[in-house]
């Protein structure tokens, strides 16, 4: 057993939220935060459920890439929901609009985010949330798998330096994981249990969208598709106007996008 010290423990009984982070479980090392919270969902634990990683070995990214980030810098979680179904397709935007609303506490660069659920500053990613639903015998669940740059340094990783930054590289300081953590768990908190704030969740959301107006590559499924991103819907899905002309609506789960020319 290692002595590491968990940085983020006594964090549960902070800053009077109701349902994010009533239970936070730590782990040094664990393959990925996403599995642990399926796991604990499939038997049965209520929502609210958090589990924080120092280190990820099998991390998960959206359509099937790795998620790198090394040892106890950044921010690797995931929370169990268990929401109304018609609920379920805004869960994606929680994570985002939280982020953004932290790093804004964090940075003055501007934090905004690309459609589905990339947070970006200084035209690079910062935090990306992979979400995954299923269900229990108690119903419906959603994990929201969230990972947040705070002192990684891109530059060191060939693989992701041109496009990913941190907090740290942003502000040229350490900046202390628990206190992003802390703040990311009340600003989710603030969204999902507030029947209002979850009704401008979509709204609030798509006002930070860099992408709306732009022309954007598409893949949807098998399909590759160009065209302009007019807006969102009002569950968040894209509105995406094609080369024929046709508004296709695209669900935030099964895409990946690109700026043209990029
Ligand atoms: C993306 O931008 O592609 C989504 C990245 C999601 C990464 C986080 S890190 C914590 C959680 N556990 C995982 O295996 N993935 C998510």
């Amino acid at each position: 057993m290692s002595d590491k010290k968990n940085e983020f423990e006594g964090l549960e009984s902070l800053d009077r939220r109701q349902v994010i982070g009533r239970r936070i479980v730590w782990h040094e090392e664990t393959e990925s935060t996403n599995d642990d919270a399926r796991r604990a969902a499939e038997a049965g634990e209520p929502e609210g459920l958090v589990v924080i990683a120092d280190l990820q070995t099998a991390g998960r990214g959206r359509m099937s890439r790795t998620w790198t980030s090394p040892p106890g810098q950044d921010i690797l979680f995931s929370v169990l929901l268990r929401p109304d179904a018609a609920d379920l397709p805004k869960m994606p935007l929680i994570a985002g609009l939280a982020v953004a609303r932290t790093l804004d506490a964090f940075t003055d660069e501007p934090i905004t985010l690309k459609w589905p659920n990339d947070v970006r500053a200084a035209n690079r990613k910062i935090s990306g949330s992979l979400v995954e639903s299923g269900s229990s015998e108690t119903g419906y669940f959603a994990v929201i798998g969230t990972g947040v740059n705070v002192n990684m340094d891109a530059s060191g990783h060939p693989e992701i330096s041109h496009i990913a930054t941190s907090l740290r590289t942003l502000t040229g300081e350490s900046v202390s994981r628990r206190e992003v953590m802390r703040k990311l768990l009340f600003e989710m908190d603030r969204i999902y249990s507030s029947p209002e704030r979850m009704d401008t969740l979509v709204s609030d959301w798509s006002a930070r969208l860099e992408t709306i107006g732009q022309e954007i590559d598409v893949r949807w499924g098998g399909e590759f598709i160009h065209g302009v991103a007019e807006g969102v819907d009002e569950t968040g899905r894209l509105l995406l106007r094609d080369g024929s002309g046709e508004l296709r609506l695209l669900e935030a789960g099964e895409v990946t996008t690109q700026l043209t020319g990029q």
